[in-house]
């Protein structure tokens, strides 16, 4: 039988991704609920969490995710590991994978990485986040969130904010919500906006006021300071006066409006602090979104799910 990878939601098929939003949503009642339940669908199994970039929530819940099914889970520590001895990445995977892991959750810094291992290595692969490509398993909690509020995905009006060009966030989104039959508007400064992304269903403009007018849901991005300077971005007062989702914005949305962010949160830049803790924010619910996707992503890359 092949591997089962999961490395973007680009080409994925909509059957499979509603087969673990629907296998999160029944782990989520399960184990993240009050009268939490132990499961264990993947006792025996060995999980790698492979970071190389730094991370609160991708990596947290991915351990959490595998525990809470049962699984062994071991945090790879690139510092002070034989990648600093000169050992390639690829001979690296294939040690961890010669100690008989099942599935190595990979983050890093360089677009392609995670489809590089795995076509090297035996074992599935999940993608943690790869450069400016793809973060699969935030688009999926994305869907699942918008999902658990509005009871479908089709025919929503999905607005992704800031910088588009260098947001693998930006990417799975566009993917998993135009594959289950979303419209998306990308917003932002015209130099962070990509110029060839022409599909049905997908508007690009630079225009915050003609974005929001028809938005069901804003996912609002990180600015990322880092790459202020390659860019030749705004002051972040300007940044923040037009594009930033400010208490003000917020009083101009229709009142069904969803507000999301993938985190971390540049306060007073991109977005505000009110908004963070409105009265129609779901960023806490990405967060716990985050866990239920994780153990649903590794139960499917396995070959699950399995009614035990
Ligand atoms: N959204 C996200 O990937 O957050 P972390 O970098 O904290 O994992």
């Amino acid at each position: 039988m092949a591997i089962r990878h999961l490395l973007q939601l680009e080409g994925m098929e909509p059957a499979a991704v509603q087969e673990i939003l629907e296998l999160a949503m029944r782990f989520k009642a399960d184990v993240l609920t009050a009268d939490r339940c132990k499961r264990h669908e993947l006792a025996g199994r060995a999980i790698m969490n492979c970071f190389f970039e730094p991370s609160t929530r991708t990596k947290t819940s991915f351990e959490l995710a595998g525990k809470y099914l049962g699984a062994d889970v071991v945090n790879f520590q690139t510092r002070g590991s034989s990648l600093e001895k000169g050992e390639t990445l690829e001979d690296t995977a294939r040690t961890l994978e010669a100690m008989a892991i099942d599935v190595l959750v990979i983050r890093h810094q360089v677009s392609g990485i995670p489809e590089r291992l795995a076509a090297r290595v035996k074992v599935p692969v999940i993608n943690a986040g790869d450069g400016f490509h793809e973060h699969p398993t935030q688009g999926l909690l994305d869907l699942l969130t918008v999902y658990e509020e509005w009871g479908h995905i089709a025919g929503l009006h999905l607005v992704i904010v800031g910088d588009i060009l260098h947001s693998r966030v930006a990417r799975s989104d566009l993917w998993g919500f135009l594959a289950l039959g979303a419209h998306v508007t990308l917003v932002g400064p015209p130099q962070l906006l990509p110029r060839d992304w022409e599909r049905p269903g997908l508007r690009v403009t630079a225009s915050l006021k003609s974005a929001l007018a028809e938005a069901d849901v804003i996912q609002v991005l990180r600015i990322q300071k880092e790459r202020q300077s390659l860019v030749g971005l705004p002051s972040w007062e300007e940044y923040r006066a037009r594009w930033g989702i400010t208490r003000d914005v917020l009083g101009s949305l229709r009142e069904h409006t969803l507000i999301m962010h993938p985190g971390p949160q540049n306060r007073g830049v991109e977005i505000d602090s009110e908004v963070i803790s409105g009265r129609t924010s779901k960023i806490a619910q990405q967060v716990t979104n985050g866990v239920a996707v994780r153990m649903a992503v590794l139960t499917w890359v396995l070959g699950g799910p399995y009614d035990r």
